[in-house]
């Protein structure tokens, strides 16, 4: 396995898990059966980051625009959803891990917030990795959402215009708290976004695979992670500038 350097891992690593659909049908099998699998593969990526010592992990799980999918799929993703919880937990227990929910959890079923609250609760005072999960998430409907705040907060007397700075901002979304993410993983060979973390993507790297989410393993993630390690963020500085920056921390 590529060796890593634990002191160049990504802080917040986020994960589009996509593929489950292709995976199973590639095999003439049901769709669920693909997202069965990929929740095996969920828990490696969980157990892996929390070992390798990442503080943040997000995984998109649910995706606003998913509630367009055949309701049965819908469903059965919601039962897998509540059953994972229910099975993990402990385990999260053990290893010091804090459940957090970003998205529109008004549109979930109240079984599976019920589920989501009880695992949130339990997990509240660990101190090791935050596993965040997007669940009815979407960017642009996360950030009508922190503007519609921020806009009632002004209307309010809380806050006037010139308050409003990208930190400010930040902090009306969901992800409020939490850094932006370092390096972002998407499976199946997609190259694109899909309405997640729209805003908090502004500078992160970006890794895409043609392995499918199910098929993913410690080898790959340990590969992207080294890749991760071998860009230059520049953050719009020319590349000298950064070189010296790394000489000076180094001193
Ligand atoms: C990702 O796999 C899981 C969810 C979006 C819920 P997909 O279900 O999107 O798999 P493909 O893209 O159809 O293969
Ligand atoms: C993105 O995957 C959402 C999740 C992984 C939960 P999709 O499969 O929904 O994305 P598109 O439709 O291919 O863009
Ligand atoms: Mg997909």
């Amino acid at each position: 396995m590529t060796p890593l350097d634990p002191l160049k891992l990504p802080v917040h690593l986020a994960v589009i898990m996509d593929g489950n659909g292709r995976w199973a049908q590639q095999r003439m099998l049901k769709r669920i059966i693909g997202h069965q699998r990929g929740a095996e593969t969920v828990k490696m990526v969980v157990e892996q980051a929390s070992l390798l010592g990442i503080k943040y992990l997000t995984l998109f799980a649910f995706s606003t625009e998913n509630w367009s999918r055949p309701t049965l799929e819908v469903r059965a993703l919601m039962t897998l959803l509540k059953k994972y919880i229910h099975q993990e937990t402990a385990r999260m227990m053990r290893k010091n891990i804090r459940y957090n929910v970003i998205g529109n959890r008004c549109e979930l079923p109240d079984d599976v917030n019920e589920t989501l609250d009880e695992a949130i609760c339990k997990t509240a005072n660990n101190t090791g990795m935050v596993l965040t999960l997007a669940l009815s998430y979407g960017g642009r409907q996360e950030l009508c959402r922190a503007a519609a705040r921020l806009a009632q907060d002004a209307v309010a007397g809380k806050i006037s215009t010139s308050d409003i700075t990208t930190g400010l901002f930040d902090s009306y979304l969901d992800t409020g708290g939490l850094p932006d993410p370092d390096f972002l993983i998407r499976t199946s060979g997609e190259m694109r976004i899909s309405n997640f973390l729209l805003w908090q993507l502004a500078y992160t790297e970006l890794y895409f695979t043609d392995t499918n989410w199910p098929d993913f393993t410690i080898n790959e993630l340990h590969k992207a992670l080294a890749d991760f390690q071998s860009r230059e963020r520049r953050f719009g500085m020319t590349g000298d500038q950064i070189t010296q920056r790394g000489d000076l921390s180094n001193a």
